[in-house]
């Protein structure tokens, strides 16, 4: 924000200034938002990793707001004092009066300061804070909405702080960016009480845009004919929705993740966004060049281990031949497109079996659900794993010391002998352990509403029960990863590297990180043309499939036309040989600059001159050197498919690379950009 001018009107009896050109040490940047070290959705990748980037640049003078919850305060944040006397004065001052403000360290990569709330310790003053809110704007929270009624203590406690905090900082300049309508009562609060401070509201969705989708109506074709108004009522979010449209009229800037959503917000919440500010990642290169690839072995013959438990007694099919294929993110069926990626995980099932095709895939679901813990059998499965793992590694030993000893004695064992009676009992036992009557089953976990839940409905009705002949099986874990894990002990980025595809064919999605993340970690993934990330990779990438970015057309295609398009990627990528794997990896991973934040922190900042420079020039990663592993369009000129599997091409790969390097200019090495031009380019070298 220093680059541009941000001036702060006298809407509202605020002061008049401009940032521009104040140094940093005159100004206080907070950010607020619910997932401040509180683990929803892509909103707290948001904030956690862009935190590095705010940090090195803010200093001491960054600070996040957020919610605070007792096991996150434990694993995450440093309890220390606030090294700010407007701060320290603040929370003191709050905790006096009846709250309780925890201020500490976010020990994340940056190591922000933060300051977190306890809601449920103030909840005693909600009806007074009901009555605040409804003198400031007439909005009135129902008492059973309890999502709401936290959110406008948060609000509240926010204004309250930011009051005490301008009370106190003597002369310095106050800049507040609220994240989604969860944070927004605290902007509005403030703007009412004219606190002088410069506001940006940053929408990551917009709830009726999020409600409407889910309800399957063909939201981007009537976006200018809904009656938003009705529609927020039938739906009983009609005082949230005043919650968000409040919040962003209220803001000085308004702001968004993508285009679609901007939009998106034009209709639903009838303001245009200031600026659009693409998502970004934090990247971290590797000194060693393929060491994603081999972190990709690593992590997948851990999910290999566990589909091995998974499917005992079933295991007859070739591991090394199985191609795993995950989607992931917050359980919203038809929104995340988890409706069309079974149907046409259906569709590749049917085209496998009768191309008699000798790979198979597994396809895990990871999105959170109510449940009751693991079930037995899916625990059974990786006991039994175990236990033949024991058992061949004790005859291995018996094995070993016979055979040992045998060469000791200057003799070649009698093979047939080596074993004796007993070693075969027991792994006779062990192989008889591996019998089942059931079919593998295709949820972990016993679902509270199982016989309701979509996936689990959809699955039921195309048969997809992982039977023997069923060359596609699905897996649902209705819970994220975690290295904790008895069943899966992974981390999400661990497994997302293990797998071979990530497949995001979401109808409504404002930005989009899991595809993101993925290409930063070199594992190709299908996304749409209905997600931000899709748009901007379409805008920015000459051919996207080329680097292992699918776009699905759910924009002009009807459902159905979508699932065939889908269908025929996931056949094309399964019909890859690994060697092109190799190679399409390499390329996704090349697109990862596109998508740091060392670059898109400085998009924002330069708005709008960068902005204007992005559209105006059309940066684009143009076509890679050689001909495009694409299973589909560009099948005839793929890289020979071929049945040697061995992996020199990696090293004619990193000459293409080289050759790309060359190419491709970033967006800011070739000037224009008016600040710390130089810098830029350097970095970017680096
Ligand atoms: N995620 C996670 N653990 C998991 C699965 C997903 O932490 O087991 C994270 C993932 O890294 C991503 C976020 O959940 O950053 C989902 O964000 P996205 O923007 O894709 O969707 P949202 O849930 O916000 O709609
Ligand atoms: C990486 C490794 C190779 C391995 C390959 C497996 O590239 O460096 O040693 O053969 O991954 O790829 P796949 O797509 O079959 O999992
Ligand atoms: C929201 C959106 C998601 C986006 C995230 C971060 O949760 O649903 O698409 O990636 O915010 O902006």
């Amino acid at each position: 924000l220093r680059g541009r001018s941000l001036s702060v009107t006298s809407l509202s009896g605020l002061p008049l200034w401009d940032v521009q050109g104040l140094p940093i040490e005159d100004l206080l940047f907070f950010e607020v938002a619910w997932e401040v070290t509180n683990k929803v959705g892509g909103i707290y990748t948001v904030i956690q990793t862009k935190a590095k980037t705010t940090a090195d640049e803010w200093g001491e003078n960054y600070y996040l707001i957020g919610p605070y919850f007792e096991h996150n305060m434990k694993t995450q944040v440093e309890e220390c004092e606030p090294p700010n006397p407007a701060i320290k004065k603040a929370v003191d001052a709050m905790n006096l009066h009846g709250c309780q403000v925890h201020f500490g360290r976010w020990l994340i990569e940056g190591s922000p300061y933060v300051v977190l709330f306890d809601i449920g310790y103030s909840a005693w003053n909600l009806d007074r804070w009901k009555g605040d809110l409804w003198e400031a704007c007439h909005i009135g929270i129902p008492y059973h909405d309890r999502e709401a009624n936290d959110m406008l203590i948060f609000g509240s406690l926010t204004a309250w702080f930011l009051k005490e905090v301008t009370d106190h900082v003597d002369g310095k300049h106050v800049i507040v960016q609220f994240h989604e309508w969860q944070a927004g009562t605290g902007l509005i609060l403030s703007r009412a009480r004219r606190l002088p401070i410069a506001t940006i509201f940053t929408t990551h969705a917009t709830l009726l845009g999020r409600y409407l989708c889910a309800a399957n109506t063909d939201f981007y074709n009537h976006l200018d004919k809904f009656d938003i108004d009705k529609e927020a009522g039938e739906r009983q979010i009609y005082h949230r929705y005043c919650m968000e449209r409040a919040s962003v009229h209220c803001a000085h800037v308004f702001t968004t993740v993508s285009e679609i959503t901007a939009i998106e917000a034009e209709h639903m919440l009838k303001r245009k966004p200031d600026v659009i500010t693409p998502n970004g990642l934090n990247i971290k290169k590797f000194s060693a060049v393929h060491e994603f690839q081999n972190l990709h072995v690593l992590y997948k013959s851990r999910i290999q281990d566990f589909v091995r438990g998974h499917f005992y007694g079933h295991l007859d099919f070739d591991l090394e031949k199985t191609l795993f294929l995950f989607i992931a993110g917050r359980y919203e069926f038809s929104n995340k497109g988890a409706d069309i990626f079974l149907e046409a995980l259906s569709r590749l099932n049917f085209l496998l079996r009768v191309h008699k095709s000798d790979v198979t895939v597994v396809v895990f679901f990871i999105m959170p659900a109510k449940t009751n813990n693991f079930n037995v059998e899916t625990l059974k499965g990786q006991a039994v794993r175990k236990q033949l793992w024991d058992t061949a590694n004790s005859v291995k030993e018996k094995f070993g010391k016979k055979l040992y000893d045998a060469l000791l004695r200057g003799e070649i064992p009698d093979l047939n002998k080596i074993l004796d009676r007993d070693d075969v009992t027991i792994m006779k036992r062990a192989i008889f352990s591996t019998q089942r009557q059931s079919l593998p089953p295709v949820t972990t976990h016993n679902m509270i509403d199982d016989s309701t839940d979509p996936i689990l409905s959809t699955i039921r009705r195309i048969g997809l029960f992982n039977s023997r002949t069923d060359r596609v099986k699905v897996i649902l874990h209705p819970e994220f990863l975690s290295s904790t894990s008895p069943l899966l002990p992974m981390d999400y980025e661990e497994f997302v590297r293990g797998c071979h595809l990530g497949v995001f064919p979401s109808y409504y999605e404002p930005w989009g990180y899991t595809p993101a993340e993925c290409t930063v970690m070199g594992i190709p993934s299908v996304t749409t043309n209905l997600s931000g990330f899709g748009c901007f990779m379409q805008e920015h990438v000459t051919d996207p499939a080329a680097y292992g970015i699918y776009i699905v057309d759910r924009r002009f295609c009807s459902p159905d036309e979508s699932c065939n398009q889908l269908t025929q990627f996931l056949y094309g990528f399964c019909k890859q040989s690994r060697r092109q794997r190799i190679i399409q990896r390499n390329r996704t991973e090349r697109l990862s600059d596109l998508l740091d934040w060392k670059y898109l922190g400085r998009a924002v900042k330069a708005f709008p001159q960068v902005q204007k420079w992005y559209r105006t020039k059309g940066f684009k990663f143009p076509r890679p050197s050689s001909v495009p592993p694409s299973p589909t369009s560009s099948q005839h000129s793929s890289p020979q498919n071929s049945d040697i599997e061995d992996e020199d091409e990696r090293y004619d790969e990193d000459e293409e690379a080289e050759k790309d390097r060359i190419n491709i200019k970033s967006p800011f090495s070739l000037g224009q950009v008016p600040h710390e031009k130089k810098k830029q380019h350097g970095e970017h070298k680096n």
